[in-house]
């Protein structure tokens, strides 16, 4: 099964290039579900058919799906939110603001997410296309697994050890009711459905696709998508420029679009070096249904296939070097400056701009004190010494 992640910026088309995806995979005979994570039905509106919260057939061998965060969104966050609460209650909070305090911002896309994993796992599609939420939104929340693991693991089967043994005591001294099982059970669960999210999406067959448009904003938060993206371990193969004014034409406004866009296309093939990238042109109209998109898929694939992978994986890997062993890690579009370390025990955190990613390192180098580090070729260098950290004086 092959999983294409469409994201980028608000409005840039992101769900048009998906459908688009989508039923090009189609037609070549895949049997292709296009799956959208945004309240808003966009996606449906592309194919000019009607939103459903199942798959739903449109076209031979393509469903479309829009996801119905809200609902899914309540049966696994139920029983957390409903602990929240009576704590909330205890402590004197007004019940209405106490209701809107236990809704997570964002919340909802994560878990648009579970029907991404739940719809991979029913081994029914050869290709599965999401039409993600704009970037930011995205990319910070499909960080929370990892980033909750380090609780999940060490904390919470302590927590509830603690809580159990504590329970009739502390509950009746200090009245605040404790998480009972049913609590726990729903962290639990939701943290390994998360957890198999991020496997889905990091797997050797889930690639990320950046759409953009042709303007230097626009551009910038695509390099940010494509550093932060892989920071996580997420796999960008392809970038996708759209909305391309085509040359020719005499009027002095178009002219000097032409001449803008050209400079930033030149930027985002500077940028995209080690990837795909594609352009799509702006059409007179707005591409809507399936002869439409195939049209459109057309000029972004021209004859070769859209599934194909559109860049090297390239894994984080331990090498040996004669300074010692080196952990390389792909960062590409990094500026060193930007970019922190800090260990914490075996792992290591990588800071990126306002984004941490909690690695855990290799065996190899796990006992081992980080040495130096740098960031080169789109690559961050950790480097160990040879001495292990037990060995060291204080
Ligand atoms: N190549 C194109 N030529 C002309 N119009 C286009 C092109 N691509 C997209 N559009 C139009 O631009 C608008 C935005 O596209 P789309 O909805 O796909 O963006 P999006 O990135 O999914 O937006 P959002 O962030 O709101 O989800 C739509 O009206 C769409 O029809
Ligand atoms: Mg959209």
């Amino acid at each position: 099964m092959r999983i294409l992640l469409f994201t980028g910026k608000g409005g840039v088309g992101k769900s048009t290039l998906a459908a688009a995806t989508a039923c090009r995979s189609a037609a070549a005979g895949h049997r292709t579900l296009v799956l959208s994570t945004d309240a808003a039905h966009s996606l449906a509106d592309a194919l000019d058919v009607p939103a459903t919260a199942e798959p739903t057939e449109a076209a031979p061998n393509l469903w479309v799906q829009h996801v119905d965060a809200q609902e899914r969104f309540e049966r696994s966050w139920r029983d957390i939110q409903g602990y929240l609460l009576s704590v909330l209650d205890v402590a004197g909070v007004d019940p209405v603001a106490a209701e809107e305090l236990t809704v997570i911002p964002g919340a909802e896309e994560v878990l648009a997410l579970l029907e991404v994993r739940a719809q991979a796992r029913t081994g029914e599609w050869h290709v599965l296309v999401v039409d993600c939420a704009p970037t930011a939104e995205t990319l910070r929340l499909l960080a929370l697994p990892e980033a909750l693991g380090w609780y999940m693991t060490r904390v919470l089967p302590v927590e509830r050890r603690v809580v159990k043994a504590l329970k009739p005591v502390l509950t009746r001294a200090a009245g605040v009711p404790m998480p009972g099982d049913s609590v726990f059970d729903a962290i639990e669960r939701l943290h390994a459905e998360l957890d198999d999210v991020r496997t889905v999406l990091t797997g050797p067959d889930t690639s990320v696709r950046l759409v953009l448009t042709p303007e230097a904003v626009v551009l910038a938060e695509a390099r940010r998508a494509y550093t932060f993206l892989t920071l996580f371990g997420y796999s960008v193969d392809s970038a996708v420029v759209n909305r391309v004014f085509p040359e020719g034409g005499a009027d002095e406004w178009r002219a000097a679009w032409v001449e803008a866009q050209r400079r930033v296309l030149d930027d985002a093939a500077d940028s995209f070096a080690g990837l795909d990238l594609r352009t799509s042109l702006y059409r007179p109209s707005e591409p809507v249904g399936r002869e439409e998109l195939l049209d459109l898929a057309r000029t972004v694939y021209a004859d070769t296939d859209p599934l194909a992978c559109g860049a090297e994986r390239v894994p984080l890997e331990v090498r040996s070097t004669e300074g010692g062993l080196v952990l390389a890690m792909p960062l590409p579009l990094a500026d060193r400056d930007d970019v922190r370390l800090a260990r914490k025990g075996d792992e290591l955190v990588v800071g990126v701009g306002s984004y941490r990613r909690l690695l855990t390192l290799p065996s190899g180098v796990a006992r081992r004190r980080v040495a130096g580090a740098r960031v080169h070729q789109g690559e961050l260098q950790v480097r160990f010494a040879d001495t292990s950290m037990d060995e060291e004086s204080p």
